[in-house]
């Protein structure tokens, strides 16, 4: 009985810990933007700028344009910020 509850205490840790992985990696973006962004600009605020360029193609190219100059030299840095927003543009409601 004992080992049965050790072995389903391992599976349940090795499960939360994989599961969480993914979700740490993805947030590198969050991270950088609320270290080099947020004290300016609200994340509604980032939205509002994604949103005024729809074209997804152009947006990207004005992003890298801008933030290259702007607050987020580091091109691996600039990266994970502008994934953040492109994800924080799918999942804001819309207006
Ligand atoms: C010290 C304050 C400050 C920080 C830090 C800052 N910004 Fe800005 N940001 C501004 C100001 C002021 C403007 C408006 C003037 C301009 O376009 O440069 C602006 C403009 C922008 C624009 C263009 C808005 C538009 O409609 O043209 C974007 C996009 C933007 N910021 C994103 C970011 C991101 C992403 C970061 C972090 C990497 C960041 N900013 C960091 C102050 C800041």
């Amino acid at each position: 009985m004992m080992t049965y509850w050790i072995a389903a205490a391992i599976a349940l840790t090795t499960l939360v810990v994989t599961a969480g992985a993914p979700a740490l990696a993805q947030d590198a973006g969050e991270v950088a933007f609320a270290k080099q962004c947020a004290r300016c600009h609200s994340v509604a605020k980032a939205v509002e700028f994604m949103r005024a360029h729809p074209d997804a193609e152009e947006r990207a190219a004005w992003l890298e344009r801008k933030l290259s100059r702007h607050h987020a030299r580091d091109a691996a840095e600039r990266k994970n910020i502008i994934a953040f927003l492109e994800r924080m543009n799918r999942i804001a409601p819309k207006k």
